[in-house]
């Protein structure tokens, strides 16, 4: 029996936050010894609103601080495959192969396509943006993942990986396993600012390469409950994005069970819950902190760890296309094609070479 995989990944677009954490890091980590597990650094998904030669030129960089990031979060480099999406170019084949399965009205009912123009200030909805979703298929089938942890935004484009999928094995037999969505425990973790969820263009986001003094001033400037002027008053707890975050990142479950009573009752001050907060994210991040020096210090490594796992899952990718192109009958098309090129003498061939040279000469891998 070989292990079940696992594909979870995100676009090269900045340093990984709390946010990240809580969304689908937090899961990453938990399950990844288990599985055979693949993390992708969506550069192709950044395309869809973030393509200038400068935004591609600051890609190797992010890949970089990316995978730097999940390693000092916890991912073990023994038990992880991380690769670049670019580099992979039969990913782009997959996306084609499976397009004619999910409608154009299917895509335009995923939410966050509309989110992410909004964000990036987009007015009309790019070809490559509603074809997101389809193209996180193409990862997702490519390495044959079982599992998928990701957060909630993204949870709708592994609805429509398992679509295509089910589709796919409808129409030309069963060949790609149905993944499962892994949801995150906490739906979304709300900004410092208590806008809205924790996002690096919303600039309301504690990094998990922040310094300590970095979280401190943070936490101290967090929004808090607004109505409560004097330290006496009662405040609340519920929707207070400090107590969110004692409660997700505060080991501590009796100093929080304490501070809440306290808060509520108006006899702690706003100062002292945010002092103890910025103590437990900086006890949260501190073994983040010793792992990510130690990468750090071994050159390389993480460029390395990159070009080996691209190199591996681009042979699972290739093997995956294979698979659909025989099982949907287009490498019999052209066989079929070869065989009658076979017959023609040398008075009819198009280039007058030798039929099995030109056959070499264009077949693939799989003997196209
Ligand atoms: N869409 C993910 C993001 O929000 C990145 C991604 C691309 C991904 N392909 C994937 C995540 C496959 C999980 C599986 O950045």
């Amino acid at each position: 029996m070989t292990e079940p995989r696992m594909l979870s990944g995100d676009r090269p677009t900045g340093r990984l936050h709390l946010g990240h954490y809580v969304g689908s890091l937090a899961n990453r980590i938990r399950l990844h010894r288990s599985y055979q597990s693949y993390f992708i650094i969506a550069d192709l998904h950044m395309l869809t609103t973030r393509n200038t030669r400068e935004d591609i030129a600051a890609t190797a960089g992010l890949a970089r601080d990316m995978v730097l990031d999940s390693l000092a979060a916890g991912l073990e480099p023994e038990h992880s495959v991380f690769y670049l999406q670019s580099a992979i170019p039969e990913v782009a084949e997959i996306s084609v192969l499976i397009q004619s399965l999910i409608t154009v009205p299917r895509l335009e009912r995923v939410p966050s396509l509309k989110e992410m123009a909004r964000a990036a200030g987009i007015g009309e909805m790019p070809y490559a943006l509603l074809g997101y979703p389809v193209l996180q298929a193409a990862d997702i089938l490519g390495i044959r993942a079982d599992a998928v942890p990701v957060g909630r935004d993204n949870a709708p484009h592994v609805e429509i990986a398992r679509e295509v999928a089910r589709r796919f094995n409808h129409l030309y037999g069963p060949t790609l396993p149905v993944p499962a969505l892994v949801p995150a425990a906490t739906p979304s973790l709300v900004g410092t600012d208590g806008r809205g969820k924790m996002s690096k263009t919303a600039g309301n986001a504690i990094y998990l390469s922040d310094s300590a003094d970095e979280v401190r001033r943070k936490v101290a400037r967090m929004y808090t409950d607004p109505q409560r002027v004097r330290v006496d008053m009662p405040g609340t707890v519920e929707g207070n994005p400090v107590f969110a975050y004692h409660d997700e990142f505060n080991g501590d479950r009796a100093e929080v069970a304490a501070l809440k009573r306290r808060y509520l009752a108006g006899t702690v001050g706003d100062v002292e819950v945010k002092e103890r907060l910025a103590a437990a994210v900086n006890r949260f991040l501190d073994p983040m902190r010793e792992r990510r020096a130690r990468f750090e210090a071994s050159g390389g490594l993480v460029e390395d760890l990159i070009v080996t796992g691209t190199r591996r899952a681009r042979r699972e990718v290739q093997r995956t296309v294979t698979d659909m192109r025989r099982a949907m009958g287009l490498t019999a098309v052209f066989s079929q094609l070869r065989e009658g090129a076979h017959r023609a003498d040398g008075a009819h061939r198009a280039d007058g070479a030798h039929p099995a040279g030109h056959a070499r000469q264009i077949s693939g891998a799989d003997g196209i």
